[in-house]
Order: structure tokens, then C-alpha cells, then sequence
């Protein structure tokens, strides 16, 4: 057991876990931090994709000793009220489906959209391509990350 201050959604929090426990368990099991979902623990799917220090991570890969004093944004923190640019053209074209891959594909396409504002089609491809979706709402996703880029162009 170790002690780590973890900045996470703009507070810090204290947590005392092994220094080897994935920090998708620390923000689940420690945090209640209950919108990071786990899908399936080897970095193949996308669910558990958060922000460190602004870039897209797969929170079930990334040992809490790993993280330091990078921030961390869940999709509990990526806006306040639920409003960020991306989350708004989710509910435009009505993405979601079951529900349980899409906070890990907001996760990514918000990352995508911070480095590159105004992605091509074979870009959004290329980025979003380690996020899997059981239900195949991959074509709504398309045309929502394109829709908050323009939006957000636009703003
Ligand atoms: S649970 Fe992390 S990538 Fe699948
Ligand atoms: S919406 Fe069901 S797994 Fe993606």
C-alpha cells in the first residue's frame, strides 16, 4: 500500500491502493468515479479511455504510481454540466445505444478534437478506431465528432 494525491477533475483526491492498481480501479472502486467503464482489462476496447495530462488513456493499462501530478479528467469532469461541445453533438445524432462504450468514445473524440479541431474523415478513423462498440454506432459517431467540430469552429 502506498499513498498518492491524484488531481483528478480539478480536486485533488488522497488514495491509498497498491502502487500497481490500474487507476481505473482507483477512480471505480476507490472514488466512485462510476462513468469509466470496464470493458476488457488489455487496452483492446476503449471503455475505460480517460484524459492524462490532455491525452487519451486507457485507465485499465495505467498503474496509479504511473500517473504523478498529471491531470486527470473522467468523463464526470469533462464539463460541467454536461455541455461540452462534444457531449452536445452526441446528443444531437442521438448516438448512443446500450450506453456502456460511449463514455469512453466521448473521452476520445474530445481528445481528438483538442489536438486536431478540424479532423478529416480518415483522421476520425484513425483515432477513434481503438474504440470498440458492440452495438455499431460507429457511423453516429462520425457525424457527431464532425458536427462538435464545426460547432465548436462556429463558437
Ligand atoms: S477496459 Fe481498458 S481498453 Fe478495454
Ligand atoms: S452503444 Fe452499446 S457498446 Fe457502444
Amino acid at each position: 500500500m502506498a499513498s498518492f494525491n491524484l488531481n483528478i477533475n480539478g480536486k485533488t483526491q488522497q488514495v491509498d491502493v497498491d502502487p500497481s492498481t490500474p487507476i481505473l480501479w482507483v477512480l471505480r472502486d476507490h472514488l466512485d468515479l462510476l462513468g469509466t467503464k470496464y470493458g476488457c482489462g488489455i487496452a483492446q476496447c476503449g471503455s475505460c479511455t480517460i484524459h492524462v495530462g490532455g491525452m487519451a488513456v486507457r485507465s485499465c493499462q495505467l498503474p496509479v504510481s504511473a500517473v504523478g501530478n498529471q491531470e486527470i479528467t473522467t468523463i464526470e469532469g469533462l464539463s460541467e454540466n454536461g455541455d461540452h461541445p462534444v457531449q452536445q453533438a452526441w446528443l444531437e445524432h442521438d448516438v448512443y445505444q446500450c450506453g456502456y462504450c460511449q463514455a469512453g468514445q466521448i473521452m476520445s473524440a474530445s481528445a481528438l478534437l483538442k489536438s486536431n479541431p478540424n479532423p478529416t474523415d480518415e483522421e476520425i478513423e484513425g483515432s477513434m478506431n481503438g474504440n470498440i462498440c458492440r452495438c455499431g454506432t460507429y457511423t453516429r459517431i462520425k457525424k457527431a465528432i464532425k458536427t462538435a467540430a464545426a460547432n465548436s469552429e462556429n463558437a
